[in-house]
């Protein structure tokens, strides 16, 4: 069994998460199911990122400690992923001491290794980015670009971690592992920023300016720089588990990729000695009206209104059929509605009802086997061997949404072949051949729905077992074994209906 382990950014407990947060999970979670599909044996982490100045400022506006704090909100981090359907396998808190440990550990390493020197620092600071920044960050006319928040110069003793001499080691790794980053054209920009000389990276704070923070193991004076504190949170949390590192794809939003995710983290792991991750998938941004969604600044949609509303499955749908991992998209409601309404309702919900209904007037319930094989069905099996070929390279890749699009259009096309074959008519034919045809045809509607929400089954999981469930079906432990258009339904007692995306209330009208 090949080794899968995969991990979402963590998340900093400054406010409630987000439907940006809510996609991170969704897309690992979709990557994760697939790779279990695929037979891998998956690891997946996620957790939150408790340390840092922007976390210890959101508790002292609160009045309260920070521990208390972040235990607060952590929790509400965690208790979204079962609401979201997200099969992790561990959930990591920075502020544990499995955590801290591997930190030191790491620290201790690099400072005996001469790689960390103590300086004086000079320069500007995001805390919304929780980044330093250098005059090149700064827009042509001078101004800080709006996603580093409130910038401030400190100036300050510190430690500084030796970046700078590992600069043509990761130009050289990065041309080598051309797929090191997805999309690749994040590669490409990566290698340009790494055309200007890095700085060194300060990795500590001064006690009496930040509490908040694992202090450093070689100077107690000092907390450790939160992005190299939270990064070390894919290994620490794995460290003890054998066969788990470094077999590791990081999914992260495009704002943390350069220079943390893509500079910083593979000299730190390279600087201690530690194997380099398998690869880093880099998504973009849900906007509103063309702006980030960020719980700085007040635009934040809460995920768990649309599940109430639309249910997980529906949610999960839309935020994957939408994005094309690495690109931007604008959330807007009428644009949910438009795909829950045509993609799921009218076409999933509507060949569903359609099996159900019609298995339970023609055939007592009991789906018939497919006796004829004509141009109508010959067609429908061709559309799926090429749907099926197409699938699995597609996810592969991360194109999640075209490989949901291509699952879809083969439930229109089976919605195509019901129209064609009419079973409504042949019902009322005595004819032999009509008869014929007509179980052909429930048969072949019955199939095809199978393999079709095989197909959806990383994404929608609930609602793929809702449907095999309706259609009598217990599917095998090998999911490939399950693509095969083989019959399988011949016999089953099908219930009599199942409503699964229901009609949403109209939008209350604008009062006056
Ligand atoms: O950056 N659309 O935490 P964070 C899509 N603690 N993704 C979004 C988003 C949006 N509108 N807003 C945020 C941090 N995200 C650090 C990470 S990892 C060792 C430390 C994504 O709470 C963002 O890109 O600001 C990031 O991947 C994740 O949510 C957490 O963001
Ligand atoms: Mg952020």
């Amino acid at each position: 069994m090949k080794s899968f382990y995969i991990t979402t950014a963590i998340d900093y407990v400054n406010g409630s998460p987000h439907l940006g947060h809510a996609y991170e999970k969704v897309l690992t979670d979709v990557i994760a199911r697939f790779r279990r599909m695929m037979g891998d044996r998956v690891h997946f982490l996620t957790g939150v990122d408790e340390h840092g100045q922007k976390v210890q400022a959101s508790a002292r506006k609160r009045g309260i400690a920070p521990q208390q704090y972040v235990d607060e909100i952590s929790a509400e981090f965690r208790a979204l992923l079962p609401r979201l359907n997200i099969s992790n396998d561990d959930f990591i808190r920075t502020t544990e001491e499995r955590h801290k440990k591997v930190v030191r550990e790491v620290l201790q390493r690099l400072f005996a290794q001469g790689e960390i020197y103590k300086a004086e620092y000079k320069g500007f600071y995001s805390t919304r980015q929780e980044q330093f920044l250098q005059e090149k960050d700064r827009l042509p006319g001078g101004a800080w670009p709006e996603i580093f928040g409130e910038v401030t110069e400190i100036t300050e003793s510190n430690y500084f971690f030796k970046l700078r001499g590992y600069q043509d080691w990761l130009i050289e790794f990065l041309t080598k592992h051309e797929h090191f980053i997805f999309p690749s054209y994040r590669q490409k920009q990566v290698l340009e920023f790494l055309k200007e000389p890095l700085n060194d990276l300060c990795i500590s704070r001064p006690r009496e300016r930040l509490e908040w923070g694992i202090p450093l193991p070689f100077d107690e004076g000092y907390v450790t720089y939160v992005w190299f504190d939270a990064l070390l949170n894919y290994y620490s949390a794995v460290a003890d588990q054998p066969g788990v590192w470094p077999a590791a794809w990081h999914v992260i939003g495009k704002d943390i990729l350069v220079p943390p995710h893509a500079v910083y983290w593979p000299i730190m792991l390279h600087a201690a000695g530690i194997p380099l991750p398998h690869g880093i998938i880099a998504h973009g941004w849900w906007l509103q009206s063309g702006a980030k969604m960020s719980k700085s600044t007040g635009n934040a949609l809460n995920p768990l209104d649309l599940v109430a509303e639309f249910g997980v499955d529906a949610f999960r749908y839309f935020l994957i059929r939408e994005m094309n991992v690495g690109q931007d998209s604008e959330f807007t409601r009428e644009q949910f509605l438009v795909r829950y309404n045509s993609e799921l309702a009218n076409n999933l919900g509507n060949l569903v009802n359609r099996t159900l209904n019609m298995t339970t007037r023609f055939a007592g319930g009991v789906l018939p086997s497919a006796e004829l094989s004509e141009e109508p069905e010959q067609e429908l099996h061709a559309l799926w061997a090429k749907t099926r070929d197409e699938f699995i390279p597609l996810c592969e890749g991360f194109q999640f949404h075209t490989a949901l699009e291509r699952a879809m259009q083969f439930v229109t096309a089976t919605n195509a072949y019901i129209e064609k074959r009419a079973p409504w008519k042949l019902g009322k034919s005595a004819e032999p051949r009509d008869q014929a045809l007509l179980r052909t045809s429930l048969a072949t509607m019955a199939e095809a729905l199978r393999l079709g929400v095989a197909l959806i089954q990383h994404v929608t999981p609930a609602t793929t077992a809702k449907i095999n469930d309706v259609l009598g079906y217990v599917p095998g432990d090998a999911w490939r074994d399950e693509l095969h258009w083989g019959q399988k339904l011949d016999g089953a007692s099908v219930a009599a209906a199942l409503v699964l995306f229901p009609r949403p209330a109209p939008a209350v009208p604008p009062k006056g």
